[in-house]
């Protein structure tokens, strides 16, 4: 650890909340604090606290993230709608629209006296992140999300916490299955990839897991369910990713995308399959939706390491000025990959995956 003159760093947290936001403040807060003597500052709601007015910004120092590596959520506030790009704001005819103030957050972060930001957050953070990168702002990325689908990083934290909680819905929901002899669907998050439906439908023993990745065929997971009804076994478990859709098909929407938003709000497969199970199969088929239980609550002790790691990973960045990248896990090591390369893609999950391949070999249907 080299000494470095003395700085000011922002840390905000941007896009929807993980278990695990809240230690990454802390851990990175206790390293620029107690290894470099730097002031840490916090922005409420990404980047709103800097462009409202007037400005909400929160000194954070030891005493204030004291207790924090077991607080779910973040206590600087998150924010998913829009960014210095695409900042909302209602028009005179009550409309929402969206204005670009990035240049404007730029001055604002000079006068606070910034000197580099670390931006805790996902993909949609991220692409913000290194168009602000692109125009001179000094700063680093952490890789967050619970989907686990930022590329360049083996793992996001949040992931862990967010299994934990779908495989304990599943462990309840045997119980149910079993009891009453009925197919129970579980719905979980996941846009783009299937990794929290696939690590907790083999955790929580479930006989079909349905990704994204793998567009399913109705048929052939009715005839999955058949299967283990004649074999006398009368109950299952099946888990669907948010995003997953049948073949042919697209992703149920709940809601469309508004100004500002980066994407339309996923949700409703889990009770459009148990209708067409149910009509398929003639069977009792019951559904839970997940939802936000699985982004809330205590992180578990490995996301808490993963983002105290992620956390101590950042404030290393600035202090050796490798802004414009993003740390990431890799190899169980720490290190620094350009945030650009983070953002061309999602980390889908490959079809030749070891998880994948543990799922066939147990007879989990993936829908194909
Ligand atoms: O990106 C994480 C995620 O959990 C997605 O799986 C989900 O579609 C989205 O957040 C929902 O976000 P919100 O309800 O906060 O808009």
């Amino acid at each position: 650890m080299k000494p470095t003159s003395k700085r000011k760093i922002m840390i905000l947290t941007s896009g929807g909340d993980a278990p695990g936001l809240n230690a990454v403040i802390r851990a990175a807060t206790r390293h620029a604090i107690g290894s470099y003597g730097w002031e840490v500052v916090g922005s409420i709601e990404a980047y709103n606290g800097v462009l409202s007015d007037p400005m909400k910004v929160m000194p954070l120092d030891m005493k204030a993230v004291s207790g924090l590596l077991i607080k779910g959520g973040t206590i600087i506030g998150t924010s998913n709608k829009g960014g210095p790009f695409e900042f909302p704001y209602k028009n005179e005819h009550g409309e929402t629209v969206t204005a670009d103030r990035s240049d404007e957050l730029l001055k604002r972060l000079q006068y606070l006296g910034v000197d580099a930001v670390i931006c805790i957050g996902g993909d949609g953070s991220q692409r913000i992140s290194q168009q602000l990168y692109e125009k001179g702002l000094k700063i680093v990325g952490v890789p967050k999300t619970i989907d686990n689908d930022l590329d360049t990083t083996e793992m996001t934290f949040g992931f862990q916490t967010a299994v934990a909680c779908a495989t304990d819905a599943l462990d309840r929901l045997h119980t149910t299955a079993e009891s009453h002899e009925r197919y129970m669907i579980l719905e979980v998050m996941g846009r783009d990839a299937g990794w929290i439906a696939l690590a907790s439908g083999i955790a929580g023993g479930a006989d079909a897991i349905l990704i994204p990745e793998i567009p399913f065929d109705l048929d052939k997971v009715c005839t999955k369910l058949m299967e283990r009804h004649n074999r006398g076994l009368g109950f299952s478990l099946i888990v669907v990713a948010e995003g997953a859709f049948p073949l042919g098909g697209v992703p149920q929407v709940a809601e469309e995308r508004k100004p500002g938003q980066p994407n339309p709000l996923l949700g409703g497969v889990g009770h459009w399959l148990a209708k067409q199970i149910r009509e398929k199969t003639g069977r009792d088929v019951r559904e839970t939706i997940l939802g936000h239980l699985q982004r809330g609550g205590i992180p578990t002790p490995m996301d808490r390491l993963l983002a105290t790691r992620f956390g101590v990973g950042a404030v290393e960045l600035i202090a050796q000025e490798k802004y414009g990248h993003m740390v990431a896990l890799r190899s169980d090591d720490i290190v620094a990959v350009p945030i650009v390369d983070a953002i061309q893609k999602y980390r889908l999950i490959d079809l030749d995956h070891n998880l994948i391949k543990t799922a066939r070999a147990l007879g989990i249907s993936m829908g194909d």
